[in-house]
């Protein structure tokens, strides 16, 4: 199994950044974590950060080309606006899992909006860094159906 960990603008400054709202730790520690616990299911985990929308989107072209199974998808700001992304996401039919380390849904009103909840599998918000290690929970839940 294949999953491809996308994450959007300013993720890369994890840890330093507003990090009352998004968490003390970096990207990298974050996936690192995730990589362990990929590790232990037998799945393939890539990952990728870009703060750019093109790469994001080439991103997702390249993961339907690639036959990955599952994202999950941080889009960050781009949440709230990317038509594009959401485009490339209908377009690869890829499942994905939306994962926001706020609390979005307890924010500015424009971050109550998304362009991608309607079509995610789910959406896991507020648990910073952790919220990742859930949604990779949840893939494993369904690719291997409980007995
Ligand atoms: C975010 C929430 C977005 O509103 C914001 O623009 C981000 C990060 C989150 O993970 O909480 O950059 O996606």
């Amino acid at each position: 199994t294949r999953v491809l960990v996308i994450n959007g603008p300013n993720l890369n400054l994890l840890g330093t950044r507003e990090p009352d709202k998004y968490g003390r730790r970096g990207l990298d520690e974050i996936i690192a974590d995730l990589r362990v616990f990929a590790d232990s299911c037998d799945v393939t985990l890539d990952a990728v950060q870009s703060n750019s929308e093109g790469d994001l989107v080439d991103a997702v072209q390249q993961a339907g080309a690639d036959g990955v199974d599952y994202i999950i998808l941080n889009p960050a700001a781009y949440t709230h606006t990317s038509v594009a992304l959401r485009d490339a996401l209908l377009a690869v039919q890829i499942p994905f899992i939306e994962v926001h380390l706020s609390a979005v849904s307890a924010r500015e009103p424009f971050r109550q909006v998304s362009y991608f909840a309607d079509i995610a599998e789910g959406v896991i918000s507020g648990f910073r860094g952790e919220g990742y290690l859930l949604a990779l929970q949840a893939i494993i839940n369904r690719i291997e159906p409980q007995v």
